[in-house]
């Protein structure tokens, strides 16, 4: 056998502020599946990964939680690392940028940057809030698109019309932070020098690290020039200080590729076995992966090369780059309840469900995928529990009832055992090249074959008639050596139904080559479901609890998950039309009541003068006695769209507070306001 390869893998750092979504977690199980596959072929690979912890937007959002950064970063850090565990992503690592391994690396690459002279100064002229004492990022820059004059755009682009600007052509410019208006300020920023590594990049790009398709785009900028990148951001500023510069920090995008160093050195300090240069050295023989999305292109396959480069490390082996989840054809949404967290997923349906449809439809390709809610219940149980599943539920109870749960030794079916055997290379060749839709295919072609088999002999039948039941015996024995096989090659897959499998089988943890040996007068474990459907059901409740995750981030003003509201700004200035458009009433609450099945709602019966309304409001976790609120009067936005949700329509919606969980507070006219009285 070739001897075992090192291998180092990394998946894109996620933000610690916000949660996990099930877009953020096609690329960690597509990564975890690659990996698995490499340490069940038998070769040394280490996954590691980590909170992405530094920025204005983490400082920012902890300011508003009233608590420190770090304390922020350790709550999300918690809450990730338990999301990743549910779903068996299975990282050798989880550490976080803000560490001090990632501290000394950070300084020391930069140092060598800077004394190999790729690192620039020069004055740098940007908004600043007098208020904050703060220069802004384009993000916490709002005002009036000098374009199509729409109100409340971002520093860079206009949502509405698509334009991208300078945050000084905006106008009406105001801090998204405070609401103050943005004065010009200089600094002295910090550049690296990319373009002196543009005859490398250009090199290492079509050297087979990269999917063309990426390799492309990446020389449409290659060909039209690089940019020194600016990589000092000025206090306050939650990150490391850069060395040598008090008050200047490291932007958020220079230490966070250096976090995977910093995890894999954390790593190695708790195993001696692991030699960190061994991985880190210019001539280092161990393999580099880093899996990345599409949007972080450039950080992965230019800068963060030629930092690697400048500082005299090896470069990555290749740089795996796929691309966006969409939910039914559609980029995931709040209101219709397909931005669903990774939690939301786990509290309704198994993650191996998940695991194996994004399994299915990844390709080697930056094409985005799709997880339509339809196809996914039909094809998890048509091919998991119709396909896999059924070989052994079919199966297992004859070798119990007939044999004790002996499986006899059986060559029933040589041609089939030859023909999985036979296979495996190909699944092997197809999930090294990340192409885990062709490998499903082939593995799910092979149980149709198991199936089609087991039902032309059915044991069944058979083991009605006298004088067959060796026979019965042989057939059952045969087709769970091939169930076994099966495992193994979607072992990378589904690593629980592969445990609960060997539990079945009463074998040893399952290897690669372990698909060329067959079971033979062996003791079985009592079978139990190892799968079962998916009920559709659960798949309403899923969508119903993402807009519920909605209703509750609505009522406080709190990010509804992906942690991209960071303030409440005084919001870009409209004028009196646009505020006498939404119609504010007085309403009397005349009920308020628990909703069966909804954990953050309460439904609200509104007399609103001369109509009733029915309103969700997410405000649960502030009013654990509903009946409280009967009688009491609040204000409600009367012509708000209306929203169809499982336990009905919810009717426009009433006004609150705070910053969530017991902090809401419902908002209340003076006594003697009247219903339907409108509020001016
Ligand atoms: O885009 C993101 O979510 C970043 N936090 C990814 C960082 S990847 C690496 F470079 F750290
Ligand atoms: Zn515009």
């Amino acid at each position: 056998m070739s001897e075992a390869r090192k291998i180092l893998v990394t998946s894109a750092l996620p933000y610690a502020n916000g949660s996990i979504h099930l877009g953020h977690m096609l690329e960690y199980i597509q990564t975890d599946m690659w990996v698995r596959f490499q340490k069940l072929r038998g070769n040394q690979c280490i996954y590691v990964c980590a909170d992405d912890a530094h920025g204005s937007a983490i400082m920012l959002r902890a300011e508003k939680e009233g608590i420190t950064p770090e304390q922020l970063i350790d709550n999300v850090k918690a809450e990730h690392t338990a999301d990743f565990a549910d779903f068996g992503v299975d990282f050798d690592n989880y550490h976080s940028t803000h560490s001090e391994e990632n501290r000394e690396l950070s300084a020391a690459i930069y140092l060598k940057l800077r004394d190999a002279g790729h690192i620039a100064t020069r004055s740098v002229t940007q908004y600043f809030d007098p208020e904050k004492g703060m220069f802004l990022a384009d993000r916490f820059i709002k005002g009036t698109c000098p374009k199509c004059a729409t109100p409340d755009q971002y520093g860079d682009n206009c949502e509405k019309c698509g334009a991208t600007y300078e945050p000084t052509e905006l106008k009406d410019p105001r801090s998204a932070i405070s609401g103050a208006v943005p004065v010009l300020k200089d600094s002295k920023h910090f550049f690296f020098k990319l373009p002196e590594f543009e005859a490398m990049l250009k090199q290492w790009t079509r050297g087979g690290a990269l999917q063309d398709a990426v390799a492309n785009k990446l020389a449409e900028w290659l060909d039209s020039g690089l940019h020194e990148w600016d990589i000092s951001r000025d206090a306050p500023y939650f990150g490391f200080e850069i060395p040598d510069e008090p008050g200047k920090y490291f932007y958020v995008w220079l230490d966070a590729p250096i976090g995977y160093m910093a995890s894999f050195k954390n790593l190695c300090s708790r195993r001696p076995d692991l030699d960190f240069d061994a991985f880190w050295n210019q001539d280092s023989s161990a393999e580099l992966y880093h899996f990345i999305g599409k949007d972080i292109v450039n950080f992965h396959a230019l800068f963060w090369p030629a930092m690697l480069e400048g500082a005299g490390l090896r470069k990555p082996t290749a740089v795996n780059v796929h691309g966006y989840l969409t939910v039914n054809g559609q980029k995931m949404s709040k209101s219709r309840g397909t931005f669903i967290k990774a939690r939301t997923y786990l509290d309704h349906l198994n993650p191996e469900y998940l695991r194996y449809y994004y399994a299915a439809k990844l390709g080697r390709g930056v094409d985005d995928l799709d997880l339509n809610l339809e196809d996914f219940v039909q094809k998890v149980n048509s091919d998991l529990i119709g396909k896999v599943v059924n070989i052994a539920s079919r199966c297992a109870g004859f070798i119990h009832k007939g044999n004790a749960g002996v499986l006899v030794a059986s060559n029933a079916a040589p041609e089939l055992t030859e023909a999985f055997k036979a296979a495996a290379p190909s699944i092997a060749q197809a999930y090294e090249t990340r192409d885990f839709a062709r490998a499903m295919r082939e593995i799910m072609g092979l149980a149709d074959r198991a199936n089609a088999w087991i039902a032309d002999k059915a044991p069944w039948s058979l083991n009605k008639q006298e004088g067959k039941q060796e026979e019965v015996q042989a057939i059952c024995a045969q087709a769970i050596n091939l169930f076994r096989q099966l495992v193994i090659f979607l072992k990378p897959v589904l690593p629980n139904l592969a445990s609960d499998a060997e539990k079945f089988l009463n074998v040893e943890p399952l290897r690669w080559d372990d698909h060329q040996t067959q079971l033979a007068d062996h003791q079985l474990n009592p079978f139990s479901a190892l799968l079962t459907r998916i009920e559709p059901a659960k798949i309403e409740a899923m969508t119903e609890a993402s807009k519920e995750d909605l209703a509750a981030a609505e009522a406080t003003n709190q990010p509804a998950g992906n942690g991209e509201l960071v303030k409440e700004p005084i919001a870009a200035e409209i004028a009196f039309d646009a505020f006498a458009a939404v119609d504010l009433r007085v309403a009397l609450i005349e009920k308020c009541e628990f909703v069966e099945g909804a954990d953050k709602l309460l439904r609200l019966s509104l007399d609103i003068g001369d109509a009733k309304r029915n309103v969700f409001s997410g405000i649960k976790s502030a009013y654990p006695d509903p009946s409280k609120l009967e009688g009491r009067l609040t204000l409600y936005v009367a012509n708000l769209a209306a929203r169809k949700m499982k336990f009905g329509v919810s009717e426009g919606m009433v006004l609150a507070a705070g910053p969530g969980g017991e902090e809401i507070y419902l908002l209340s006219p003076d006594s003697g306001a009247k219903p339907g009285q409108r509020v001016k």
